[in-house]
């Protein structure tokens, strides 16, 4: 089953870039930018990485995060995550990124898209992965600093797809973000929302109904609530579920308690992603396996996870199309 997961082709369309950044990198970024960071070594870091809740990991995360000064530290950090995805058969990627965790030290919102979107480019020349771009706002920030923030990526709109929302859910609805999507969907962005992570159902709501997202990142306490989930049934959405994360975060018990199977079962379409990779103890593939092993899922399964990943990507139909028939090809040659 490793071997069938490893190459099976897929996309992979929630996961965070700052949350790729690996203790060995971060080490030697942190060093060539003359930045101390409060671990001595990369033992140290990972057993810092045990998670009570998401704000336990956000702290970590944005601490980590301010090594990144250059733009080759974003290009450095967004080509070690792609070439990761050429391991495991991640034929495309829509990736997060939060500009704001870097405005708010000084950095230019030109350099950090700039290092990101060249490693984007190099990385589909050189290893044939697609990807695109969600800038995400924080929501423990203002709308009015969300604003700001849509204000600045407007020289650099060709190189985003989409908006997210993440960070700090509870206490911060997605309705505090109304204006600031209309916003940035007049200028062209497609909505998204991590919603139902920690928040309640009452938060999925809101997500769909006041921010007219596509894709609800997470959406896990959806499952609260059956008129909900009929709602996201009828409207086609797509849930991007992360394992790895929700053990980690304790959204779940244990990943023999995750609903990801009784989605499926209910209808819901569901992918699979890694979140945060580097923080969370795996990659997208390690992510299938321990689901794989944990629910008792078949191949059958992990085909149809691996096809709405295609589907409910952000791609246009015919790219859709194509690997859709890459995907369908390596499932008939080896179910
Ligand atoms: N939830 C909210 N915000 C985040 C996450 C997450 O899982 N990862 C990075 N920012
Ligand atoms: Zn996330």
């Amino acid at each position: 089953m490793e071997e069938f997961i490893r190459g099976l082709p897929k996309a992979e369309l929630h996961l965070h870039i700052e949350g790729t950044f690996e203790p060995q990198l971060m080490f030697e970024i942190a060093k060539r930018n003359h930045i101390s960071i409060p671990f001595s070594s990369v033992k140290e870091i990972e057993a810092a990485y045990e998670f009570d809740c998401l704000q336990d990991f956000l702290d970590i995360y944005y601490q980590g995060a301010q090594v990144l000064i250059k733009e080759q530290d974003f290009y450095d950090l967004t080509y070690s995550y792609l070439k990761k995805c050429a391991e495991q058969n991640v034929r495309h990627t829509e990736i997060m990124f939060d500009p704001q965790t870097h405005t708010e030290r000084g950095i230019s919102f030109e350099t950090v898209i700039s290092g990101i979107n060249k490693a984007c480019r190099d990385a589909q020349r050189d290893l044939g992965i697609s990807s695109l771009l969600i800038m995400s706002y924080l929501r423990h920030l203002s709308e009015e600093a969300a604003f700001t923030t849509l204000k600045e990526s407007l020289p650099f709109k060709e190189h985003i797809t989409a908006i997210g929302l993440d960070s700090s859910e509870k206490g911060n609805p997605p309705s505090k973000f109304k204006k600031v999507f209309e916003a940035s969907v007049a200028e062209g962005y497609i909505a998204l929302a991590h919603a139902g992570e920690e928040g309640n159902a009452d938060y999925v709501w809101e997500a769909i109904d006041i921010l007219n997202i596509k894709r609800i990142d997470h959406g896990n306490n959806a499952l609260q609530d059956p008129e909900l989930v009929t709602e996201i049934i009828n409207r086609d959405m797509a849930l991007t579920v992360c394992p790895l994360s929700n053990k980690a975060l304790q959204v779940v018990s244990d990943l023999k308690a995750h609903p990801l199977k009784k989605m499926m079962d209910l209808g819901l379409k569901v992918t699979v992603n890694s979140d945060d990779p580097a923080y969370f103890g795996g990659q997208v593939n390690q992510n299938y396996h321990e689901i794989h092993k944990a629910l008792n899922l078949s191949k059958k399964d992990l085909y149809e996870l691996a096809k709405n990943s295609f589907n409910y990507s952000l791609l246009n139909e015919n790219k859709k199309k194509t690997y859709l028939d890459e995907l369908e090809s390596y499932y008939l040659t080896n179910k």
